[in-house]
């Protein structure tokens, strides 16, 4: 099995279709939800790495976002940077690290391709990104540029387990199929048989979040999903409204979602005093 090709495959029919989300129309929406679940989805990430992290260590996060794992890392270790190429999100991230009180987080506003990896060569104990490995085709380079700043660990985050009972049962009604896992495929499994063909001894967590939204949040939410597959009629809207409706309660959805950590020594570590 030729799991690079595999990966590239994954890319290619998810990037085939329009961009599932233009980052900034949904920085608000992102850095409510995590706000909402008080950063549960990045807590539960940074308990799965506390074998590892360090109070004095320095990390990196790669497409931080609105600082979902950025913040709760911070909370457990010296300083954090931040990689973040969508300007919304860098503003969403600085209002939330000023509302969560924390002063040791720098932002670098740029894209992950544009940092220049040689630079900050070994610089960082920990270098971790969550949910963004499925925006890159060349996934190997990737995660080798990655491992070349991080000193001792790095750490992938990644939504596993499927995507919500209202999604999946809408996609299937919409293309008259199963749905299997189409709109945002796991992926972990290869970046874990990609890693593992290395040589490399991948440590996984699954963790278990709360995914809870206002109503109208997670309308838009399943729209911009559906989105990508459909055009999101007036009768199409009315039917996710009502799907979502009878799943709420008080004007909010609520959910269980899990997502799995993984996390290797890097090659070479620098070993810990
Ligand atoms: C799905 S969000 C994940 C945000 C956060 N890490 C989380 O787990 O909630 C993907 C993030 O990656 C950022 N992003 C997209 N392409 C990127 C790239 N090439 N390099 C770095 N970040 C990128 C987006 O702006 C967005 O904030």
């Amino acid at each position: 099995m030729n799991w690079r090709e595999a990966w590239e495959r994954k890319y290619r029919e998810r990037h085939g279709k329009p961009e599932p989300e233009d980052w900034g129309t949904v920085a608000e929406d992102y850095s409510q939800w995590n706000k909402s679940i008080d950063y549960e989805y990045g807590k539960r990430a940074v308990e799965a790495l506390q074998e590892v992290i360090k109070p004095d260590f320095e990390g990196l996060d790669i497409g931080a976002g609105p600082g979902t794992i950025t913040i709760p890392l911070a909370k457990r270790m010296r300083m954090v940077t931040a990689i973040e190429p969508t300007q919304e999100m860098v503003w969403h991230l600085m209002r939330n690290v000023v509302g969560e009180g924390i002063g040791n987080i720098e932002v670098t506003n740029k894209s992950w391709q544009e940092v220049d990896d040689a630079s900050i060569r070994k610089r960082f104990d920990i270098v971790a990104c969550s949910h963004l490995l499925w925006q890159f085709e060349d996934i190997d380079t990737q995660l080798k540029r990655m491992e070349s700043t991080a000193r001792r660990y790095c750490c992938v985050v990644h939504p596993a387990g499927g995507r919500g009972m209202i999604i999946r049962s809408l996609w299937s009604e919409i293309m008259g199929k199963e749905y299997r896992g189409e709109i945002d495929p796991d992926l972990d499994d290869i970046v874990f048989a990609i890693l593992r063909e290395r040589g490399i001894l991948v440590n996984v967590r699954v963790i278990n979040y709360t995914d809870r939204r206002s109503v109208e949040q997670e309308e838009r939410h399943i729209a911009s999903l559906l989105g990508r597959w459909t055009e999101i009629t007036p009768a199409l809207g009315k039917t996710i409204r009502e799907a979502v409706l009878k799943e709420s309660r008080d004007g909010m959805y609520e959910g269980k979602s899990h997502a799995v950590v993984m996390w290797w020594k890097t090659p070479n570590m620098v070993p810990l005093l």
